[in-house]
């Protein structure tokens, strides 16, 4: 099975209000995108993976993961949509057409090698592509103004979307080209009409967001526990 990957690594990170990009705050000596980059490699099926930075992005001239012949540095765009995209238009020189592609967030560094094999043994199984994603276990409310519930919403059915999302290269080209502003793989490839597999991914498999997760992730990583 040919499996490549994606790494969106060009956002900003306003919200966690560091001074660096949170793909470059570092973990136990290495930075997150360091961390989500080899917990890609951590499968062999994994044969190469395009990294997304922003233009002009000096600090990527200095990681030394970013020197791995596997590594294919390209241009990221405004939007994270856009810098997917640009990955995988990479690749199509590498890849063919039916080859699967991971696309993961620079910023979920704790992904374990076992989560990310099941959803790889997933799709070599059958399917048009599946993500990692947790089962909502708290009580979910609604509110309309931000500050009273308006209702509670039945959790059963409801999944939190993790990456890595996986699918076949050509047909999550097409699908994010016909989407509008998506915030992951998988909304592009529902609208096109593919179905989606879920594959239960740990709740550890979180994005670094705000200062909190920063926190989490440090004891995770510090402790070998991903
Ligand atoms: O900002 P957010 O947490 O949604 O970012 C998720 C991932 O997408 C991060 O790894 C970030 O670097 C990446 N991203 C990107 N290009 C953008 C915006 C975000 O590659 N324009």
């Amino acid at each position: 099975m040919n499996c490549w990957g994606v790494i969106p690594a060009a956002g900003i990170g306003s919200r966690l209000g560091a001074a660096v990009p949170k793909q470059y705050l570092e973990i136990a000596g290495r930075t997150l995108l360091e961390h989500s980059l080899r917990a890609l490699f951590a499968d062999a099926r994994v044969k190469g993976v395009a990294v997304a930075l922003r233009a002009g992005d000096e600090r990527a001239a200095a990681l030394a993961c970013l020197q791995d012949p596997r590594v294919l540095r390209v241009e990221g765009g405004a939007e994270r949509a856009d810098s997917v995209a640009a990955g995988l238009a990479a690749l199509g020189e590498r890849a063919a057409e039916d080859d699967w592609v991971l696309v993961h967030d620079a910023a979920r560094p704790c992904l374990d090698a076992k989560s990310l094999g099941a959803l790889i043994d997933a799709v070599a199984a059958g399917g048009s592509g599946a993500i990692l994603a947790q089962p909502v276990s708290d009580t979910v409310k609604r509110s309309d103004d931000g500050n009273t519930v308006a209702a509670t919403v039945d959790r059963r059915s409801l999944w939190l979307a993790q990456t890595p999302q996986l699918f076949r290269l050509g047909e999550l080209t097409r699908a994010l080209a016909g989407a509008g502003a998506v915030t992951d793989e998988a909304s592009a490839m529902e609208a096109a009409g593919h179905p989606v597999g879920l594959v239960p991914g740990p709740r550890t498999n979180f994005k670094v967001t705000t200062a909190d997760d920063l926190l989490l992730a440090r004891c995770l990583l510090a402790a070998g526990e991903n």
